[in-house]
Order: structure tokens, then sequence, then C-alpha cells
């Protein structure tokens, strides 16, 4: 099975996962044969994705770090308050005085966001407890399923941000209430980028110093912003006002610091000290890992074991190296799910199959089973291998859905497979 945005999704196309409305009532049950009028119903539920069979190893289920209707319930309301607080920008935005003449606009008052963004506002403590409560009970390894539909890219990134966020917060052990705080900021980091013109966020291209001079400006924006909205506290606003600086200074805006630890640290916290808050410098962790596990308008997802060694390469200079090391121990190179194929110097070299387990103490080690030969046929007897019993295997991640187009058959023959 593989995971499909739904307008890709032809009818025909039988579900590999059951899909459920937002109080954990199944929708569609996993078997089901989609139609156009499925499609538009779940599209109407605010649902982006679905996972479809392929008749290969559909028996394996990806696992996620959350619910995919607790997912479309906070995208949901992650967008309305982005949306009401555009409104705002609309009015308010950036003029010819620049960033520092509309934050002198805004004055020293409370956004005026109207009653339903004060209300969606209010939901985000209920979604964030939801969240939180979903990862304490999700033990497994697992990764991200990179699949972003651009439109609603910022908003599915700052619920992934949150997983993440939370996931890592608590792995290292902070207070609920720390806990909270992290992961509005998460859902909140990139808020700024609403008053930021669209033409430069979606640039395909690489962007002109200037273009990126515009960019930089979100941290401090949504910093500016957040600390104007009825949240209980000011740390979510230090979450997005520092999510870009780096442990070595560098970062924008102000070139913070980090010290690469974890250990000991929110007791003596103080923000504005010239160094990064612990709950920034998580946030900071899981903002890289999901921009570089979703497709951008300039690149395609990193397949997850670059992922891996690209989160790896950055710890030390730019992200907190412990952290790092937190967040390689609970995503694997290879989730279960995902598709791999077997490196030179193996008698299966140029076999493709899927992930079936990873354990949880060797999280690079998963066992796999091959379902395509190096011809990119499939087997009958697919081969089972357990990486930590087979030295020398070496796997290579494949991108998202890449051996997707060459096996999908046609819907009709896929039933009866
Ligand atoms: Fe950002
Ligand atoms: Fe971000």
């Amino acid at each position: 099975m593989y995971r499909l945005a739904l307008e890709g999704v032809a009818p025909g196309e039988v579900l590999a996962k059951t899909v459920y409305d937002d109080t954990g009532r199944p929708l569609l049950t996993a078997g089901t044969t989609l139609t156009a009028a499925y499609v538009q119903a779940l599209r109407h539920r605010g649902l982006l994705s679905v996972f479809v069979r392929d008749g290969l190893a559909d028996d394996v289920v990806p696992s996620d770090l959350v619910s995919e209707q607790v997912r479309a319930t906070i995208t949901g309301h992650v967008a309305g308050t982005f949306t009401s607080v555009a409104l705002v920008a609309d009015e308010r935005g950036p003029g010819a005085d620049g960033v520092a003449g509309m934050v002198d606009r805004l004055g020293e008052r409370p956004l005026e966001l109207g009653e339903p963004a004060t209300r969606a506002i209010g939901e985000l403590y209920a979604d964030v407890e939801y969240l939180i409560n979903e990862v304490l009970e999700n033990d497994s390894a697992a990764g991200l399923e990179s699949l972003k539909t651009h439109s609603s890219y910022t908003f599915e990134h700052s619920v992934d941000v949150a997983v993440v966020g939370a996931l890592l917060g608590r792995r290292l052990g902070l207070p609920h209430d720390r806990l909270r705080e992290l992961t509005l900021g998460c859902l909140m980091h990139d808020i700024g980028k609403t008053y930021i013109d669209r033409v430069i966020l979606e640039k395909p291209g690489p962007l002109t110093g200037e273009e990126f001079a515009v960019i930089q400006q979100h941290p401090y924006l949504g910093f500016e912003l957040l600390r104007r909205m009825p949240f209980q506290s000011l740390l979510p606003a230090h979450v997005s006002y520092q999510h870009h600086e780096k442990q070595g200074g560098g970062g924008y805006p102000r070139g913070l610091v980090g010290d690469n630890t974890v250990a000991g640290r929110t007791a003596h916290e103080r923000a504005g000290a010239g160094r990064m808050l612990l709950i920034a410098e998580i946030g900071a962790v899981a903002d890289v890992y999901s921009a570089l596990a979703s497709d951008r308008p300039y690149r395609r997802a990193l397949p997850p074991d670059q992922v891996a060694a690209t989160l790896t390469h950055m710890a030390g200079t730019h992200l907190n190296r412990e952290i790092v090391g937190w967040l390689r121990r609970l995503v694997p190179a290879y989730p279960v799910g995902s598709w791999v194929e077997v490196q030179p110097g193996s008698v299966h070299a140029g076999w493709r199959g899927v992930v079936t387990s990873v354990p949880l103490a060797a999280v690079d080690e998963p066992s796999v089973r091959l379902v395509l030969d190096a011809d990119g046929e499939e087997v009958a007897d697919p081969v089972e291998l357990d990486l930590r019993r087979s030295p020398g295997l070496r796997l290579a991640s494949l991108a998202p859905g890449a051996h997707a187009p060459m096996h999908r058959r046609q819907p009709a023959e896929r039933r009866t497979a």
C-alpha cells in the first residue's frame, strides 16, 4: 500500500487503511473501492490523503505518529487560526515602512481576531492535549508520512512539527506544562509567514538575497503576533521567534547560540540571554526534520535514510546534537511500510521491498520483505530478511511513492489481487 493525495485518487482504487471521522468513527473501512463521490466526501471532511492498495505487501501497515483524524482536526484549527491572523495582516501588513512600521501599527493591544478565531485558539489547547496523549500512547518508532499537498503545506507542516516536538519533549522528560507550550509553539511557529508574500514563499527556484531577507522576517513577526494572541504563556511566541537560530550562532533573526546539550536546562533558562530556549531547540530540530521529509516547491521530499543522514550532518553546528541523537532513536532510517532497494554486494542487489518491522533497540536495522527482483518483476516467493542477521546487507530508501507508478495496476485487476 502507499499513501496517495486525494486529488490523485482514481475511482476504483481500493482503500488500504480505514478512514475515521474526527470523533473516531470509521467513515470508510479498509477494502472499500473508492468512487468519485467517496473521494468528494473525504475531501469535504478535510482529509488530504488516503492509503490505497497496490497489491504489493498490502498487509504491512505503515505506522503514523498520530492518527489521521487527530491530524485532520488539528490541521483544520491551525488553518483557522492562521487565516484569521492573515485577515488582520491584510489590514495592517507591512507597507512602505516595513516590518517595524507594521509592528508599530499593531500597538501593544491584543490582536482583534474576532470570536471564531478566539474560539479556534481555545480549541488548540484541547488539540494539544489530544496530541500529547496520542504521542504518549504511541511508543513505536515511526517516521513521518511525507506527503504534503502544496496548498496546505504550512498547516500540515505545523502539525508534523508539533507531533515530533511533543514526542521529543516527552522523551526528554519535560513537565506537562512545558510540553504543552512547546507543542503549541510548534503548531504556531510559522504563523509569521501569513504576512509574507506567497510568491516568495512558494518560489520554486533559488531565492535572491532580497527575497531571503523578507523570509527571514517570519520568526520575529511570529513572535510579535503570538504575544498579542490569547495564549496562556509567552513561551509559544519564543518557539516561533527562535526556531531558525543555530547552535553555533549564525541563525536568524538574533544570532542566538545553543550548547548542544539538554540536561538541567529548564530550571535556569531565561529568554533573551543570548541562548536558545530548550523548547525552541526542540522546535528547530522538529522543523528541519519535517521540512526534509516533505515535498517543497524547490525539491522533492528526501527519502527517509537521507533525512536521517542530513540531520546527523547538521547536528552540532546547526541543531542541538543531543536532541538530534534522541530524534534518531525515535525515527528510523527505514520506517515500517517504506520502500527500500538492496545495494550492491548482496545476492539480492537491486531487489526492492517493504520494511515490515523496526526493532526499538536498533532502529536502523529493520526487517524487510523483498517483493520485486532486480528487473522490477514481482517474485512468487517474497524474501524476508532481518538486517540484524544479515551483516553486510545495505539498503537505500526509495523516495515516497517511487516504486508505485511502474507497479500500479489497473484498479480492476488490483481488486481481484
Ligand atoms: Fe520557519
Ligand atoms: Fe517551519
